[in-house]
């Protein structure tokens, strides 16, 4: 039965993939974390740094930055506790909604 041969192979293929993949995505994240710019200089930054870059890239405050007015902020912050469960508390995000406002925010919404 030529099955029976042909089944090891490609399970050891697949496995060289799946680490193959791992090791591509860890890498590229690792590169995409060292290209983000750093975060404007201010209070407030070290916490938004803490809570914001657990789940994902800094980045989504700047990509975000041109668009975004103090209550869309706001919300944005209460998304990512609410929808997303971000472990921040009211201190810790009037913090942080302080700091977008003032660095990444628009004058108008
Ligand atoms: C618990 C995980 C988690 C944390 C912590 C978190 N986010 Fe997010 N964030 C997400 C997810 C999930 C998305 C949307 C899915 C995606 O595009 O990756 C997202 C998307 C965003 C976006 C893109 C716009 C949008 O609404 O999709 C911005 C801006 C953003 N986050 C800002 C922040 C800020 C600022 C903080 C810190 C206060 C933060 N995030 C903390 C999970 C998180």
């Amino acid at each position: 039965m030529p099955g029976h041969i042909r089944f090891p192979v490609l399970w050891r293929a697949g496995l060289a993939m799946f680490f193959g993949l791992g090791l591509g995505l860890g890498l590229g994240l690792g590169l995409a974390r060292a290209q983000t710019p750093p975060l404007a200089e201010g209070p407030g930054r070290d916490t938004v740094e803490a809570a914001c870059a657990v789940c994902h890239s800094l980045s989504y405050i700047q990509m975000n930055a041109k668009f975004l007015g103090p209550d869309v902020w706001k919300a944005e912050v209460a998304k990512m506790r609410g929808v997303f469960g971000a472990p921040i508390d009211d201190t810790a995000a009037a913090e942080i909604v302080a700091y977008l406002v003032a660095r990444y925010g628009v004058a108008k919404p």
